[in-house]
C-alpha cells in the first residue's frame, strides 16, 4: 500500500465515524471501522461488531476475537501483521444479523477497504462476508474448505469463529483447515490443484468483479 492509500484508509475512517446512512448509526457507541496492519497480505473480514467491539471501537475484542487471535498464532500470524474489518461497521441490536438494508449502506466501506489494503488474502468469516464478496446464496458450510480465485487474489471462506465457540470441535478443525490455506495462499504454495478441495460449489472460481458489484472501477 502506499503512502497516499494509507491516508485515503484514514479519510476514509473519518468519514465512516460520522455515517449516518442506516439504523445502526442510532444505538452506536462507537464506529468499529477496521483494525490492523494497512499493508497487510491478509484481510479478515467479519460480520458486525458486537457489544465489546461496541464499547471499544475495535474489531474483534471479544470472545470471538480470542479464538481468532488463537487461530492466526497457529499459522504464525499477528495481528500486527494483518487487517481486520466487517461488513457492517456499526453493532445491530441485540448482535441480530445485519439486514440487506444496512449492509447495502455499509458495503462501499469494505470495498474501499480492500482496494486501498490490496491484500494478497481475503478471509470471510461466516455467512455474512462469504455471501456478499462471492456473490452467491450458499452457505458457509458448503463454501469452506476451498480457496478462491477472487479479484486476482485469493478468498478463503470458513466458519465465523462464534460458530466454533458454540458448535462441535469439527467446526474448529474446519476452520485449522482453511486457516492453513491462508498460510498457503499467503506463501504462493495454492498453485497446485491437489492443495485445493472440490466442495462441489458452483462458484465460478474466476468470478467476474464486475459481476460483484463490489469492485466497480
Ligand atoms: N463478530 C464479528 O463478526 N465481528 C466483530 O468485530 C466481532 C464479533
Amino acid at each position: 500500500m502506499t503512502t497516499d492509500a494509507t491516508q485515503r484508509l484514514d479519510e476514509l475512517r473519518v468519514t465512516a465515524l460520522a455515517c449516518t446512512a442506516c439504523r445502526l448509526s442510532e444505538e452506536r457507541i462507537h464506529v468499529v471501522f477496521g483494525d490492523g496492519n494497512p499493508q497487510a497480505d491478509v484481510v479478515f473480514v467479519g460480520e458486525a461488531p458486537g457489544r465489546r467491539e461496541d464499547e471499544q471501537g475495535v474489531p474483534f475484542v471479544g470472545p470471538s476475537g480470542k479464538l481468532l487471535d488463537r487461530l492466526l498464532g497457529e499459522i504464525e500470524l499477528e495481528r500486527a501483521d494483518v487487517y481486520i474489518a466487517n461488513v457492517v461497521k456499526c453493532r445491530p441490536p441485540n448482535n441480530r444479523d445485519p439486514r440487506p438494508d444496512e449492509i447495502d449502506a455499509c458495503k462501499d466501506y469494505l470495498r474501499e477497504q480492500l482496494r486501498l489494503v490490496d491484500p494478497k488474502v481475503v478471509v470471510t468469516l461466516g455467512n455474512f462476508s462469504s455471501k456478499l464478496l462471492l456473490k452467491v446464496d450458499t452457505g458457509i458450510t458448503r463454501l469452506r474448505g476451498t480457496a478462491y480465485e477472487w479479484w486476482g487474489r485469493h478468498l478463503v471462506p470458513t466458519f465465523h469463529p462464534a460458530a466454533a465457540l458454540r458448535g462441535s470441535s469439527q467446526v474448529l478443525e474446519d476452520m485449522r483447515y482453511d486457516f492453513a490455506l491462508v498460510r498457503d495462499a499467503i506463501d504462493g504454495n495454492l498453485d497446485n490443484e491437489a492443495d485445493e478441495v472440490d466442495t462441489g460449489v458452483s462458484v465460478e472460481p474466476d468470478v467476474d468483479p464486475e459481476q460483484l458489484g463490489l469492485f466497480n472501477r
